[in-house]
């Protein structure tokens, strides 16, 4: 099927349906009607307090918001701990025997831990990381494969008031040796390896050079993956190396939880702007807990007996909100899975689902249209009728994909959920509640409870059609990004009076939903990804033969979108498919796998305004194969029809 084709029906089913919460999920859901919004429209704060009371606190509060934009402070002189929430407190609420993790490894191992032994454990570790010389205060890095011990690692940093930075697994030495360098990490938690399709990702040796000179780790813990003991990826151990499991044997199971100040830091995850280095995103404790604690049950109307599962990693702010933070405040049983979902077959999700009976799924569009490419005979193998509530996450979703989620997985009786978020909003921001909001394939719907979104247009009027702007503080939002506070105020508050830019363009219907299409800025999404076109350019340009190199998306239909990179080599060098081949794995080298181009185009010049500006809407027409728009203001007009031609070739 065309593209064009492929568009023309996501339009028909976008504007003709509307499904409503169907009744039987309906009689059991949380809220069935508009009563929380008008209550959080009415006193958003008294709204929100409600919610943080049911959170432990050390010390109450004194004021729910401080806001001094664009500085807010959530819950003042509140004193709790994130840790304490999603574990002690479900002691005391006899919720000790309740399965909270369920983890099955992609060679098929599998993990239970109780809330009792989720506890132990973090407690153990967290007295461990003392024993290291880690102090409140302290950052610690983490990459870890998806392993029970990632959730446990970041609780119990979270317990000693150690604020972490995971760092996703699938990125490269480079990228990690950056992130622990800007957040001067003390600690680095990794493993000897993880699994991944059949293969062995080597994390401990990518560690080792990512850590090589750098002087301000002290420590570094390593996890053994294997569960009878042997090494993975050829790991070695070195003299700041410590097993994971020595440490624990030896560590007692009673730690204290630190009371943290409501605005302390809970942790820092980076991810990828317009311009420079990646960005520490910084979230602190009291307002973060709130919302991921009202937002998960809620939006995934979570109720004791449900098994829920996040299919994401936690190195993304997914995994952080709605695997670790949110679930566990919120006592849920929840399925972990390590692997690749076509490994060993292309079943392997729909095997999960039924074994584990899973009830809440929650995943991502690219995930959804690689299913459908795979075909709905995977999942018509097993019996998925656990299933009562279906989510997305991380890009837009094509009313098709929408619609076959709906169909092949959820047996048209699940609700389905698309929440729109970001790392800087913390927690889900604009979603249907799923017993009380009618949904339409490929609408996130309409703000949740207590958050204010609007449409802009760039001189800050509202539109229709335009960017999408949050227009009050809300309690999970980002407090700052790392080090760095002029930049946290020009990237989200700049461009308006005291409204927050997303980075998002977005429309409005008659209903007041929200249509989110995606970026503006130079930011991609790619199989629901962010990278910075900035990276992967400053990336091809250390490669000794690129001379410049301009980076645009392209809509690609499995990953939402794809990496066209646009390359001059220096003078004389010859250019070849080997060099592609290069130049794509330098890349994954540099920056991870994630960040590869799908296309590397040589061309002379790049199409350059006459001040010198790269004219990358020009190179996305291009790349797109669309007719080239308005060309009058390049220095040279010539270039961009010969690159035309050029990519057309490379295509065909
Ligand atoms: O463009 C939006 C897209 O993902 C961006 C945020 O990426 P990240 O910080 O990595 O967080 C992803 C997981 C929360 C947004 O600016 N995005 C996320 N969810 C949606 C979405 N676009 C459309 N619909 C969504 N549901």
């Amino acid at each position: 099927m065309t593209t064009a084709k492929r568009r023309e029906i996501d339009v028909l089913l976008s504007e003709e349906r509307t499904f409503d919460p169907p009744p039987g999920f309906r009689d059991r859901a949380h809220v069935v009607g508009e009563q929380p919004y008008l209550t959080a429209a009415d006193n958003r704060e008294g709204y929100w307090e409600s919610w943080a009371r049911e959170l432990h606190w050390f010390q109450p509060w004194e004021r729910v918001l401080d806001w001094q934009p664009p500085f807010a402070r959530w819950f003042v002189g509140g004193k709790l701990n994130a840790a304490y929430n999603c574990l002690d407190r479900h002691l005391a609420a006899g919720r000790a025997e309740k399965r909270a993790l369920v983890w099955e490894g992609e060679p098929g191992d599998v993990r239970t831990y109780t809330y009792r032994e989720l506890h132990a454990e973090v407690s153990r570790f967290a007295n461990a990381l003392k024993g290291l010389g880690v102090m409140k205060g302290d950052r610690v890095a983490i990459y870890l494969p998806m392993i029970p011990e990632a959730a446990i690692a970041m609780l119990a940093c979270a317990r000693i008031g150690a604020p972490h930075s995971v760092v996703f697994g699938g990125f490269s030495p480079q990228s990690l040796r950056d992130r622990i360098e800007d957040a001067s990490t003390k600690v680095l938690i990794t493993a000897d390896g993880g699994y991944r399709r059949g293969g062995i990702v080597p994390l401990k040796a990518n560690a080792d050079a990512a850590v090589d000179g750098v002087d301000i780790v002290e420590h570094v813990v390593v996890v053994r993956r294997h569960p009878d003991g042997e090494v993975l990826g050829g790991a070695t151990m070195g003299e700041r190396d410590h097993w994971y499991h020595e440490l624990v044997a030896e560590a007692d199971a009673e730690c204290p939880a630190e009371p943290m100040d409501s605005e302390d830091l809970l942790y820092i995850l980076y991810t990828y702007g317009t311009t420079g280095k990646p960005k520490g995103i910084v979230h602190t404790t009291g307002g973060y807990m709130t919302q991921v604690l009202a937002t998960t049950r809620w939006v995934f109307d979570l109720r004791d007996e449900d098994i829920y599962w996040c299919t994401a990693d936690v190195g993304w702010v997914t995994g952080h909100s709605y695997i670790v933070y949110g679930p566990l405040a919120d006592g849920a049983t929840q399925l972990m899975y390590e692997g690749a979902p076509d490994w060993p077959d292309r079943g392997r999700f729909w095997t999960l689902c039924e074994k584990y009976g899973v009830t809440i799924l929650y995943t991502a569009p690219t995930a959804i249209r690689a299913f459908m490419k795979w075909g709905a005979e995977w999942p018509a193998k097993h019996d998925l009728s656990s299933l009562r509530l279906l989510g997305t996450v991380g890009e837009p979703i094509n009313p098709e994909a929408w619609m076959w989620y709906r169909e092949k997985i959820g047996g048209d009786r699940c609700p389905i959920v698309d929440t729109w978020w970001q790392t800087e909003t913390g927690a889900i921001m604009i979603t249907p509640l799923p017993g009380a909001i009618a949904t339409k394939p490929g609408s996130a719907t309409l703000p949740f409870p207590g958050t204010d979104a609007t449409i802009l247009d760039s001189e800050g009027n509202e539109a229709e059609s335009g960017l999408l702007a949050i227009t009050s503080p809300w309690p999970a939002m980002l407090r700052g990004i790392y080090g760095d506070e002029e930049r946290y105020r020009t990237t989200y508050w700049s461009k308006w009076e005291g409204a927050y830019f997303t980075g998002d363009a977005a429309r409005r219907d008659e209903d007041g939903y929200y249509w989110i299409s995606g970026r503006v800025d130079d930011v991609l999404n790619v199989a629901g990804h962010r990278i910075g076109t900035a990276e992967v350019e400053s990336a091809l340009v250390t490669h000794p033969v690129v001379a410049e190199a301009a980076v645009v998306g392209r809509q690609d239909e499995l990953k939402g979108q794809a990496i066209a990179a646009f390359v001059s080599v220096v003078d004389g060098a010859p250019v070849s498919e080997d060099l592609v081949k290069e130049l794509r794995d330098h890349v994954a080298k540099e920056i991870g796998a994630i960040a590869k181009p799908a296309d590397v185009i040589f061309t002379a010049d790049l199409p350059k305004t006459r001040s010198g500006k790269i004219m990358r809407r020009l190179l996305r027409d291009i790349a797109e194969g669309r007719a080239l728009g308005d060309t009058t203001t390049l220095a040279d007009p010539a270039v961009v029809e010969q690159l035309k031609k050029q990519y057309e070739g490379s295509e065909g």
